[in-house]
């Protein structure tokens, strides 16, 4: 079935750039979660896509429970040791969805409360860990960078399998 949306969940804006980009590209409106829940008929088939927080979709769940998800698309931090067939599995993801998993970066200033004390620390470890390095990869680089300083690494061209799936629909 053709997807009639794109749904997201974001926390700190990477997932909902994606997604406003993934709506100009394949022309479908882009709704958050709680906007679709209000707005969409129940089993609306859908693009899902949600942050990856612990190696799943953030949202997937209720997502899935109210719409037709179509395909799932998990915002992780970088592109390496993102897989999509362990955030099919750790997600929950049923076999017959196609799942994407791209990168969208690190901001730790952008994270509060719990989840800010919480990252601080992480980034902090893995930060001293990657400085402690001799030979860093151009990824092992790229990680401390965001570890230490952040950013945002929207890609549009991340999106070409997604936008190839919905065209073949
Ligand atoms: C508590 C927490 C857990 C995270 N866990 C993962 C993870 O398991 N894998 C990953 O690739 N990124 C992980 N991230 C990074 C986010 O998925 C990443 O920064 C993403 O781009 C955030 O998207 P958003 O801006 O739409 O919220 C985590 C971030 C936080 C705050």
């Amino acid at each position: 079935m053709k997807p009639k949306a794109i749904v997201y969940t974001s926390n700190t804006g990477h997932t909902a750039a994606y997604a406003e980009l993934l709506s100009e590209r394949i022309d479908l409106p882009a709704y958050t979660l709680e906007e679709a829940l209000q707005k969409l008929p129940k089993r609306s088939p859908i693009i899902y896509m949600g942050w990856i927080m612990a190696g799943k979709i953030k949202g997937y769940r209720k997502a899935a429970w109210r719409f037709n998800v179509c395909a799932a698309c998990g915002v992780g931090m970088t592109a390496g040791g993102m897989n999509a067939d362990r955030l099919r599995r750790a997600t929950g993801v049923k076999d017959d969805i196609d799942v994407h998993a791209i990168p969208g970066g690190f901001e730790l200033n952008k994270l509060s409360g719990m989840m800010y004390g919480m990252m601080k620390k992480t980034a902090a470890k893995v930060a001293g860990d990657l400085r402690a390095k001799q030979d860093r990869s151009p990824e092992e680089e790229n990680m401390l960078m965001l570890m230490t300083r952040g950013a945002a690494q929207i890609d549009p061209a991340k999106l070409a399998r997604l936008v190839e799936w919905y065209k073949k629909q």
